[in-house]
C-alpha cells in the first residue's frame, strides 16, 4: 500500500539485433538469452515481446558489408529497414524505435566518419540524418541517435521535417558515457572500434554536471525523450535529469549490466531473478520513465504472473 515505485512491462523497451540472411538465430556468447537474428526470426521475437505486454522494441542492425562511410546505415534495403517493415506488418501494435548510429556500419567501428585519423563530428551529421530519414521511410515510429556527435538531434529533426516525417519523435542518447559496460554489446552488434576508443565523443564517467549540459543541448535541438546510459552506475545522473527537466527520461540498462547478473546467476552465486527485479526497480526509483533492457521478457513474465 505504501510502496513508492512499481514496475510494469509498460516501462520496458526491448533491444533486438537484426542480421542478414534467413533462419539465423545466433546467441551472443556473453549475453545468454540475446540473439543476432535475421528478419524472419526477429519478427517471431517481436510477436513474443508484444504478447508479454512490452510496448516497444529498439532495433540495431548488423549489415552484410561495412565500409568507411557506413553506407549500410542509410540503405533503404538495409537489414534494419527490412526488419522495420516486417515487424510493422506482422505486429502493427508494437512501437518500433531504431538506433541511429554509424558504428555498426563502418569498417573502423567508430560512430562517425574518420578524417585525419580522428572521428569528424560535423561531416557525420548529414549521414546520421540520412540514416534517420531512411528508418522513418521504412516505417519506424521513433528514432534514437546514440552516436554522441554534437548537433545531431537538430540535424535529424530538420531532415525528418523536410522529408515529410514531422511526427516522428527523437529519443536522444543525451548523456552517454564512455563505458566498459558496453563490452558485450559490441560483440552482439559487431561494432568494436578497430583503433582508439570512444572517449572523444562519449562522456567521462567522472562527470555529473556535464550530463545536464548535454541534456539541455539535446532538448534545445528538439529531443522528445532524453536518455541516460548506462543505468546502474549512473543512477545519480538519472535522478539529476529527472529533477531538472520536464521531459520523459529513459535509462539504458546496458549489456555489461546484464552479463554480470547472468554470469553470477549461472555460477549460482546470486539469486538472479531477485537481483534483476531489484536493479530494474532501482532504475525506475531513480527517475527513469522508460527502461531499455535485455531483461524485458524475463521481468515481464514475472510481473504478468
Ligand atoms: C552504438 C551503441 C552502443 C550501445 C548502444 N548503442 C555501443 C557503444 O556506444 O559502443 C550499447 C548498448 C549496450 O551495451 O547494451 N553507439
Amino acid at each position: 500500500m505504501v510502496r513508492e515505485t512499481s514496475l510494469s512491462p509498460d516501462d520496458f523497451i526491448h533491444p533486438l539485433f537484426v542480421t542478414h540472411g534467413k533462419g539465423v538465430k545466433k546467441e551472443v556468447s556473453a549475453m545468454p538469452g540475446c540473439f543476432q537474428e535475421s528478419v524472419d526470426k526477429v519478427v517471431k521475437s517481436a510477436k513474443e515481446i508484444h504478447s508479454l505486454g512490452i510496448p516497444s522494441v529498439i532495433l540495431f542492425g548488423i549489415p552484410e558489408h561495412k565500409d568507411e562511410k557506413g553506407s549500410g546505415a542509410f540503405d533503404d534495403k538495409g537489414v534494419v529497414q527490412k526488419a522495420i517493415k516486417a515487424i510493422k506488418d506482422a505486429v502493427p501494435g508494437l512501437y518500433v524505435i531504431t538506433d541511429v548510429c554509424m558504428c555498426e556500419y563502418t569498417s573502423h567501428g567508430h560512430c562517425g566518419i574518420i578524417e585525419g585519423g580522428d572521428v569528424a563530428n560535423d561531416p557525420t551529421l548529414g549521414l546520421l540524418a540520412k540514416e534517420a530519414v531512411s528508418h522513418a521511410r521504412a516505417g519506424a515510429d521513433m528514432v534514437a541517435p546514440s552516436d554522441m556527435m554534437d548537433g545531431r538531434v537538430e540535424a535529424i529533426r530538420l531532415a525528418l521535417d523536410d522529408e515529410g516525417f514531422p511526427e516522428v519523435p527523437i529519443m536522444s542518447y543525451a548523456a552517454k558515457y564512455a563505458s566498459a559496460f558496453y563490452g558485450p554489446f559490441r560483440e552482439a552488434a559487431e561494432s568494436t572500434p578497430q583503433f582508439g576508443d570512444r572517449r572523444s565523443y562519449q562522456m567521462d564517467p567522472a562527470n555529473r554536471i556535464e550530463a545536464l549540459r548535454e541534456v539541455a543541448l539535446d532538448m534545445e535541438e528538439g529531443a522528445d525523450i532524453v536518455m541516460v546510459k548506462p543505468a546502474l552506475s549512473y543512477l545519480d545522473i538519472i535522478s539529476d535529469v529527472k529533477d531538472n527537466f520536464d521531459v520523459p527520461v529513459a535509462a539504458y540498462n546496458v549489456s555489461g549490466e546484464y552479463s554480470l547478473v547472468k554470469a553470477a546467476g549461472r555460477l549460482g552465486w546470486i539469486d538472479e531473478e531477485r537481483m534483476m527485479m531489484e536493479i530494474l526497480t532501482s532504475i525506475k526509483r531513480a527517475g527513469a520513465d522508460l527502461i531499455l533492457t535485455y531483461f524485458a521478457k524475463d521481468a515481464a513474465k514475472i510481473l504478468n504472473k
